[in-house]
Formats: structure tokens, sequence, C-alpha cells
């Protein structure tokens, strides 16, 4: 085996652990974080914007963006290094962040984040229900543990932080949340039975809360991402070379439509769309970013099964 088979072969590993057949890497560095922009042209000036899991990924673009378009962010994550990183960036660059720790499985955390950016913040205007964690194992491979973990994270968290977020919306009469689920809520995979049944969940409180809310002005509505570059599927410490080409065979094999993974900043711009006067009539929806992927045939396939 040559050296090119074994560095193929251990991403090919990773990969698998992740449940994906190839991953890849472009070399790209971190998206700069977005400056404001001129003042007239920004969307949520003044806006209290929360966000859960914006410490990476997709809610850390998200956060940026929100923030470059004038919004006050507030985001928690467990991991307070990353916590503060954002925040810093997000500062440095002209906006207004604020982090705090929490846990989404911890009903007391997620009251006391909640709260505590709506009183900072006068309030809050837009929630972006976002943490999550993935699952890849077939359902007789799972431990009690492991399937409890991954609903609390991704269906109870985003329950428990609707639920604070609506007791300020409400009392507000407006509001606008937006909940990630996952283009694997439409599209199982033989080892997403945790993953799967946890985005559906998110579905379901999203269409049961759009109707209960609706009637006071609070929309309610689902993005589910197709694959993004994002540390939920990079596995770690891969060098950025080699990412790159696994990203870039990773698309033509596994995704339908654009064939390529969606960067963290695409979804970002869906999720304001989203939240965005511009959808002002939109609630109760499940809205698929995922590049026509569950438009397609092809599917994310666990390597061995
Ligand atoms: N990347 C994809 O291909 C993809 C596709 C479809 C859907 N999604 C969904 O997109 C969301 C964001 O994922 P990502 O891709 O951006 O991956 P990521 O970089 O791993 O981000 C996950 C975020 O969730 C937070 N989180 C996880 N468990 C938490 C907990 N118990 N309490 C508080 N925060 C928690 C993480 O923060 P801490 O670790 O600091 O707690 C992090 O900020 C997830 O819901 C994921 O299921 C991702």
């Amino acid at each position: 085996m040559n050296a090119h088979d074994t560095t193929r072969r251990s991403l090919l590993g990773g990969a698998a652990a992740l449940g994906l057949t190839s991953l890849a890497f472009d070399g790209t560095a971190r998206a700069a974080t977005p400056r404001p922009g001129p003042r007239a042209k920004r969307r949520f000036d003044g806006r209290s914007v929360l966000i859960t899991g914006a410490t990476s990924g997709i809610g850390e673009a998200t956060a940026k963006a929100f923030a470059a378009e004038g919004a006050r962010v507030g985001f928690c994550g467990r991991r307070v290094s990353s916590g503060r990183r954002v925040e810093q960036e997000i500062r440095k660059a002209g906006g207004d962040a604020t982090y705090m720790q929490a846990d989404v499985r911890e009903a007391d955390q997620v009251r006391a984040f909640v709260y505590r950016m709506a009183d900072r913040h006068g309030g809050i205007d837009i929630a972006f229900n976002n943490a999550g964690i993935g699952s890849a194992k077939l359902p007789h491979e799972l431990t009690v543990e492991e399937w409890d973990d991954v609903q609390s994270t991704n269906a109870r968290g985003v329950f428990l932080a609707l639920k604070y977020e609506v007791e300020h919306m409400l009392k507000a009469g407006h509001g606008v949340i937006v909940c990630t689920s996952s283009s694997a809520a439409e599209q199982a995979r033989p080892n997403g039975s945790a993953y799967t049944a946890s985005k559906r969940a998110v579905q379901g409180i999203v269409k049961a809360a759009a109707l209960a809310y609706g009637p006071q002005g609070i929309r309610v509505n689902a993005i589910l991402p197709g694959t993004t570059d994002t540390p939920f599927v990079r596995p770690p410490g891969i060098p950025d070379a080699d990412w790159a080409a696994y990203k870039k065979a990773f698309g033509p094999l596994n995704i339908d439509g654009l064939e390529r993974m969606a960067e963290p900043a695409e979804i970002a711009r869906a999720v304001l769309s989203l939240a965005s006067d511009d959808l002002s009539y939109m609630t109760g929806a499940s809205v698929a970013v995922d590049g026509g992927a569950t438009a397609g045939r092809k599917m994310i396939r666990p390597s061995g099964t």
C-alpha cells in the first residue's frame, strides 16, 4: 500500500466513524468574520437574537452573520474557550455578542441563559435553536445512554429553549424561532436511528409551536441543512489538504444536485432569511437547504452496512 492509499484509508476510516463514505479538504482557512455593513442596509439593527450552539460550525457562522447585520447576539455552548473566541471575533469586527456557558440538556441552565439574555437585550426578537450532536450507530449497537443523550440534546434541548423563549415572545407579542433539524430527518440511514428520530422530533415541535403561537404573532420554522463543512463532519486533526481532497470527492459521490457540501455561511444566510421580515408569511415549515440531496437518490452510506 502506498502513502496515498494509506492516507485515503485513514480518511475513509474517520469518515466511516461518522457514518460517511468520504470526506475532503479545500484548504480554506476559517471564513473571515463578516464586518457590519453600511447602516442603512442592516436588516437586524438592534434586534435581540439568541442562539444555542454557536461555539462552532453553523451556529458560529450564524452568530457572526446576525451581528454583521446589526443584531445584538446572545449565544451559548458548553466550551468556554470557543465561546470566548467567537465573542471576541464578533466584537473585534464591530458587532455585539455575549457568550454564556449553558448545556441545552439542563433545564435550569437553558432557562438562566434565555432569561439573562432577554434581560440584557430587553427581550428576544429572534431565536435560533441549533445545538446538536451526531450519532452513527446501528440500533443494536447504540447504548441506551447514547440514545438518551442524542434525544436530550437534539430534541429536548430544542423544546427547552423554545419553552423559555416563547415566555418572552408572548409578552412582546412577536417573535421568530428557527430550529435546526437536518436533511437526515427526511432521508434516514441504517445507522441514523437516534439522529433521525431526534431531528424528526424537532420538526414535530416546530409544527405544533407554529400552530400554538401563530395567533400571537410568533413564527416557528425548521431548517434542514444537508452535509455542511463543520467540526460535526470533519474528523479532528485531519490536515487541511487531506480534508480538501476528501471534500472534493465527497460531493459527487454522496450529494445529488450541487454535488458538494455546504459551507456554514451558506446555512447561516438561509437562517437569516427565515428570520427576516421577507418570510413574514412562513411558519410551521421544514426548509431543506441541502444542495438537492433529499431531492435525489444518493444516500450518505455508512461503510459496511
Ligand atoms: N454539519 C452538518 O453536516 C449538519 C447537517 C445537518 C444538521 N446539522 C445540525 O446543525 C447543528 C449545528 O451543527 P454543526 O454542524 O455546526 O456542528 P458543530 O460545529 O459540532 O456545532 C454544534 C454546536 O452545538 C453545541 N452543542 C452540542 N451539544 C450541546 C449541549 N449539550 N449544550 C449546548 N450546546 C451544545 C456545540 O457547542 P459545545 O460543544 O461548545 O457545547 C456547538 O456549538 C446541529 O444541530 C446539527 O445536528 C449539521
